[in-house]
């Protein structure tokens, strides 16, 4: 995975895509902090969550993405409120156990096979409080929703992708490119229905899928799963 290449240009590609923040950082303030965010990136949504007050750990793999959120959550102010790990999701190293993990911007669809979703959600579940809550979003085509782009497409001045659906591999391959840099990002193509079962066979209750942010019904290619880690009996 491809994020260090481009740490420097995430804020800018993502500039636009803020419709989850206030679903998120209000699920930080109902669980109360310290909260675990897996796949944290450059705290496009761990630096509103602290500047609500709530304390985060963010777990990343990449390095580059890991330094760009110390730097923004410097300008914040709020360094104090973030602790931030190099880590996977399928083995994220984390040893306290908190009310909520979230893995916001279908990051979790990152992991590559059934195998490393099923290490990630058993660790997830471990980390855990009983009746504790894990929320993540994941998008995936519809049936059929194979498209290959044959041109480059500009999704903010300076940054070019081209995006192949591929069914047979299934996986989502986003090329971009931009004057100094390039990389190649992969998103699993995995169906609401696979994250149900996956999610069931780690020993989560599945409180809600909805369809957007705005806790719309889930009928399009987006899915905002809230699974909750049944509280002890
Ligand atoms: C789409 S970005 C999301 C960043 C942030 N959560 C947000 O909403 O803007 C995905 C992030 O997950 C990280 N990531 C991808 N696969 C990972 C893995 N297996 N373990 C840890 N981090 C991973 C990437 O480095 C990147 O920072």
């Amino acid at each position: 995975m491809s994020y260090d290449s481009l740490a420097a240009q995430y804020d800018r590609w993502t500039r636009e895509y803020n419709g989850d923040l206030p679903f998120y950082v209000e699920r930080a303030r109902e669980a109360g902090g310290p909260i675990v965010e897996l796949g944290v990136g450059t705290g496009r949504v761990a630096v509103p969550t602290a500047q609500a007050g709530i304390a985060v750990i963010g777990i990343d793999s990449s390095e580059g993405m890991l330094a760009a959120c110390r730097r923004r959550a410097e300008e914040a102010g709020v360094t104090h409120l973030l602790d931030l790990r190099l880590g996977d999701i399928a083995a994220p190293p984390v040893q306290e156990q908190t009310a909520l993990v979230t893995c916001p911007y279908r990051t979790m669809t990152h992991l590559k096979s059934d195998e490393e979703r099923r290490r990630a959600l058993e660790a997830i579940h471990r980390i855990l409080v009983p009746g504790g809550r894990f929320t993540f979003d994941v998008f995936a085509p519809e049936p059929g929703g194979e498209r290959d782009d044959e041109e480059w497409f500009t999704p903010v001045p300076g940054i070019e992708e081209r995006a192949r659906w591929d069914a047979k591999r299934r996986a989502i391959v986003l090329e971009m490119r931009g004057s100094d840099f390039e990389t190649t990002l992969e998103w699993a193509w995995v169906t609401p229905e696979e994250w149900r079962t996956l999610l069931e066979e780690a020993g989560f209750e599945i409180r809600a899928c909805y369809g957007w942010f705005d806790l719309r019904p889930a009928v399009g290619p987006i899915s905002v799963f809230v699974a909750r880690r049944p509280a002890a009996v």
